[in-house]
Order: C-alpha cells, then sequence, then structure tokens
C-alpha cells in the first residue's frame, strides 16, 4: 500500500476520516511509531493532512503494550469515516472457560480496554453466560440492554438483534473471541460496530478453510509457515541446537533436558507420528534451512513404527540431503530400538546414535559448542 493512495479514499468517504494502523495487536489507540508519532489511530481534516500522516504510518513500525519492544511493520491502513457518536461501549462474546460455556462480556466503558473497566469500576461491567445450543434469549440482551442505559423497545430490539448476529457468527465460524469494541450510540438512536477484533479456534482450521485462507503469514518466520503447511508443530527459539522429535510432550521432555544439562534450542518441532523418510526429509530441511544450527538432535520414540523403519527414514533422508552441514544425534528408543541403532552406527554417515536420553543430550550440546 502506497501513502499516496490514501488521500484519494479520504476524500471519497469524505472528511474528517480515521486511518487506523492495521496491525495483529492490541492497544494501537495509545501505541507509538518508531517515527514518534503517536497513536495508531489518526483523525484527519483534511487530505494534507491525510497525506502526511499516513506517510508517517505505513513502513513503519507500532509499539504498543501488546507487541515486543521493536513493535510490528505498518504495512495496511484502514481508512473509515469518522461517526459522530453520543456513546461508546464494549461488546463480545468469548468462551468460559471456567463455567464451559459461551458468554456475553459487556462493558459501558468502551474504548479502553476491559481490563481497566473491570478494575476501575467493576459495575461498569457484565458477564452473561449462554447456553450454546440456545444462543441469546431476552434475558440476556435485556441485561445488556440495561447496562448500556439503552431502555426503549426499538433500542432494547436492536441490542437483541445484534447480538443474535454476533452470536450466529460465533457459532457457525468456530469462534473464541468477537469482540466490538467500541460499539456507538448516535443521536439517532442507531447502534454502529466501529472496530472489532475476532479469534478463531485454530483446531477448527479443516473447517473453516475460508476463513483461515485470510490469514496474514507476513509477520510469521517463513519456516513456521512452512512447516505448519507440512503439517509439524514449530516454534523458533534462541538457541543453536535444533531438534525433530515425534510427540509434542517428548518433544518438550527433549527441550527441558537440553536446557537442564546447559544447551539451547533452535526450535522445538514435532514431527508427529508419521517418522517416514518424508518426514524426516522435510523436518531435516526446516531445521537445517536455520544457519544458526550446530548440530541435530533426533529424538524418536518408536511405537507402532518400529526402530528399523525410523533408522531406514533417517538415513534415506541424510542422503537426498547430503551431505549434511552439521552433525546428528539420535536418540532411537521402543519397538526395535537395537536394530535402528545398529543401522544408524553402521549407515557410515556423520550420525552419532546414542540411546541413553542424558547422554545423547550431552553429546549434543558438545557437538553444538564446537
Ligand atoms: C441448554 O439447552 C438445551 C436445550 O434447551 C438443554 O437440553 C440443555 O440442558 C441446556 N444446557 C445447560 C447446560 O443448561
Amino acid at each position: 500500500m502506497d501513502p499516496k493512495e490514501v488521500p484519494g479514499v479520504c476524500e471519497k468517504i469524505g472528511l474528517p476520516s480515521v486511518i487506523k494502523a492495521q496491525v495483529l495487536a492490541g492497544g494501537r489507540g495509545k501505541g507509538v511509531f518508531d517515527t514518534g508519532l503517536k497513536g495508531g489511530v489518526q483523525i484527519v481534516e483534511s487530505l494534507d493532512e491525510a497525506s502526511a500522516i499516513s506517510t508517517q504510518m505505513l513502513g513503519h513500525y507500532l509499539r504498543t503494550k501488546q507487541t515486543k519492544d521493536s513493535g510490528l511493520p505498518v504495512h495496511k491502513l484502514y481508512v473509515t469515516e469518522k461517526i459522530p457518536y453520543n456513546k461508546e461501549f464494549y461488546l463480545s462474546i468469548c468462551v468460559d472457560r471456567d463455567r464451559r460455556c459461551p458468554a456475553i462480556v459487556a462493558s459501558r466503558s468502551g474504548g479502553m480496554d476491559i481490563e481497566t473497566a473491570v478494575k476501575t469500576d467493576p459495575t461498569s461491567v457484565v458477564r452473561v453466560p449462554l447456553n450454546y445450543t440456545e444462543g441469546i434469549n431476552e434475558a440476556a440482551s435485556s441485561e445488556v440492554a440495561r447496562l448500556f442505559g439503552l431502555a426503549s423497545g426499538v433500542q432494547k430490539d436492536k441490542i437483541h438483534e445484534l447480538l443474535t448476529t454476533l452470536y450466529e457468527l460465533f457459532k457457525s465460524h468456530d469462534a473464541t473471541l468477537l469482540e466490538i469494541n467500541p460499539l456507538v450510540a448516535t443521536a439517532s438512536g442507531d447502534l454502529i460496530c466501529l472496530d472489532a477484533k475476532f479469534n478463531f479456534d485454530n483446531a477448527a482450521r479443516f473447517r473453516q478453510p475460508e476463513l483461515f485462507a485470510l490469514e496474514e503469514q507476513a509477520d510469521r518466520d517463513a519456516r513456521e509457515i512452512e512447516a505448519a503447511r507440512l503439517g509439524f508443530s514449530y516454534v523458533r527459539l534462541d538457541g543453536n541446537i535444533g531438534n525433530i522429535v515425534n510427540g509434542a510432550g517428548l518433544a518438550m521432555a527433549t527441550m527441558d533436558a537440553i536446557d537442564y544439562h546447559g544447551g539451547k534450542c533452535s526450535n522445538f518441532l514435532d514431527a508427529g507420528g508419521k517418522a517416514t523418510k518424508e518426514t524426516m526429509t522435510d523436518a531435516f530441511r526446516i531445521v537445517l534451512e536455520d544457519e544458526r544450527v550446530k548440530v541435530v538432535f533426533i529424538n524418536i520414540y518408536g511405537g507402532i513404527i518400529h526402530g528399523d523403519m525410523v533408522a531406514t527414514s533417517i538415513i534415506s533422508a541424510a542422503r537426498e540431503l547430503g551431505p549434511l552441514r552439521v552433525p546428528l544425534v539420535v536418540r532411537l528408543q521402543g519397538t526395535s530400538a537395537d536394530k535402528g541403532q545398529a543401522m544408524l552406527a553402521q549407515c557410515g554417515l556423520d550420525i552419532h546414535s546414542v540411546a541413553d536420553f542424558t547422554e545423547a543430550v550431552q553429546l549434543a550440546i558438545r557437538l553444538a559448542s564446537q
């Protein structure tokens, strides 16, 4: 997006306009840009101002209390008309974990974050648990209308309609949070949703292909995106020992053991249940593309897959990509582990097969520090 496009948009929707930095973090209003500009949400009164402000936003980093210190790069702006209103509210549908049901959380103090509102005035916030099957009923919408001080029949109906629509969206899209902030009431009594943040259940990715196709990848590590595509759980870390492990529990235990013995992992990688040659080749590629990696530590527990099959997969993958630029330490246990260990020991590649967990970890750390 080019800042030069912004005045044209403002002209079309009318001045004054509101320009918002589109980053995937909250607290934008109180955020600060690396240009020194204060506020990720700006109101502009003229086309010149629109141009000047958007130049200071686009391509720069916005730091909010929800981002890391360096902030997030702003690649997109959201330009909207400035709507005059009398009152602003907070309205959300979320998951109440304690009660294990959806719930409405609403506050009279819109605009600011809900955590602050709860602290400064607990009576300004209500939480209404919902029955998942039944959704919004009259009692629930009346409670919200009462909190908002929207007492007329027409306004109550509007709240009920809005909540019903939101709840349908929540249910049909496997959402975990639909947050409207602010929801505003205009002088003529209209209710308008001015901004929103929606979260969706990652586990429902396969049920919501259209929705997840919209996911923005720009701020993610390229390897994390590639790993997700291949079906791995991958998280980039700060160290130099690349891990390939089957099972999330074993992956955690591996990281703990490496950390305990004084090493640092470059990644968490759960390769899942399959240890085929393709899986191993993909996992090696992902881990080795990271130039910080000094050694690859493979920790596989073979249950259904036998140790000799795992060893065959590791050896073929290492041959296919080889010669590998770093040594491999393999700790193989489980069904037919002895057969697999013997194959690894005899394959003639730079593979150290160590059956004992602690010894394997210590060797990986030693090799990484060389
Ligand atoms: C929710 O509503 C359904 C349908 O009326 C009912 O069968 C169910 O018991 C309710 N669940 C709870 C937790 O109240």
